[in-house]
């Protein structure tokens, strides 16, 4: 009474003739659905005659079971090249060949900076930033430099008016700290400082790195110390430094730093003008008075400082001699010292 093979074959076909998972939907809902043909052929299952319930119950089981698993498998295709048409419309040729878009490095004069600061870092120095605009007290006079004294003719300064100048030196950065932090300390200050100044060698904005240390027992051998490993670090392993004497109002002793000539090893050569060794930085054991204008009594405490010249490192490494090219700008210039460009 129940074609059973004819319902199977229809089925079938009707799923062969399927094309999209929306018509799968509904092909299922057909036969497995609360008024479907499958679900309707199990329902009168029950007014059968006894003796044919077993048979025609299997025969339908079968049915079920087979049709549900086609309808799987076809539901799985449909599911699979739907993926796929939307991979192949979506399809992006990694092969073609663009123009590179040149990327940004970093300025000669950053990398200087930022690798002095790495060095001073790893010694436990902390990074304190200290303001451009700065008055006559912080520039000059805690710095044991007061009005009318010769040494303000070393710094041309720049005078804002109303008691303001430009910064002629990051010192101002040592009184700043010190009038904050007590000791032991142990910073650097790195930043932009102003002098009237213009010609090969020098410009009216240029870039400084102060160093300072502050603590019970600090000696002129531990400047010593600090300043040869920088040294090695900056200019390679075999660099040696020497001292000179020298004057700053703001440390006594006060000394200048040489290096020995990273090109020549200190036989003399063009870059250290024949003599073997370059001046990079002025330094110093900071003077008892500056340490009183802070409040810190120079019987317990002693420190160093020293200061160097960002510009002047840059101009011995890139080995230039007009300081105009790390302004320019010229990307010619700088591409020489992009790293990983
Ligand atoms: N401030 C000094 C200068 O600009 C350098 C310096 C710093 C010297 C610290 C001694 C100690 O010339």
């Amino acid at each position: 009474m129940y074609d059973i093979q004819s319902i199977r074959e229809q089925m079938l076909a009707k799923l062969e003739g399927v094309s999209t998972e929306r018509e799968i939907a509904d092909l299922k809902s057909t036969m497995f659905g609360k008024s479907g043909t499958v679900t309707g052929l199990m329902r009168e299952l029950k007014d059968l005659p006894p003796d044919q319930k077993p048979r025609a119950g299997k025969e339908i089981n079968d049915l079920r079971v087979e049709l549900s698993a086609a309808c799987d498998v076809k539901e799985k295709a449909l599911h699979r090249a739907a993926i796929e048409r939307t991979l192949a419309a979506d399809e992006i040729d990694l092969t073609i060949d663009k123009p590179v878009r040149s990327v940004g490095a970093e300025h000669p004069l950053n990398q200087i900076r930022n690798k002095l600061t790495d060095y001073f870092v790893g010694n436990g120095y902390i990074v304190y930033d200290s303001p451009e605009i700065e008055t006559d007290y912080y520039n000059f006079q805690a710095l044991n430099i007061p009005p009318d004294h010769p040494a303000r003719d070393m710094q041309d300064t720049f005078f804002l008016g109303n008691g303001l100048l430009l910064r002629s030196q990051t010192s101002c950065g040592q009184v700043r700290l010190m009038e904050k932090v007590k000791p032991p300390l142990k910073m650097i200050c790195p930043g932009r400082v102003f002098r009237n100044d213009d010609d090969s060698s020098h410009s009216p904005v240029f870039h400084q790195m102060e160093g300072l240390v502050v603590d019970k027992n600090v000696t002129l051998c531990d400047l010593k110390g600090a300043l040869d490993g920088f040294a090695k670090f900056i200019f390679g392993e075999k660099t040696r430094i020497r001292f000179r004497p020298s004057y700053f109002p703001f440390t006594e002793p006060s000394v200048e730093v040489d290096v020995s000539c990273f090109n020549c090893g200190g036989d003399g050569c063009r870059v250290c003008k024949n003599t073997g060794w370059i001046e990079i930085l002025g330094a110093g054991m900071v003077n008892r008075k500056v340490l009183e204008n802070c409040g810190i009594d120079p019987d317990v405490y002693h420190g160093f400082a020293f200061g160097v010249g960002l510009d002047r490192i840059a101009m011995i490494q890139c080995a230039i001699d007009d300081i105009k090219h790390l302004w320019e700008n010229d990307v010619r210039f700088l591409r020489q010292f992009a790293k990983g460009e």
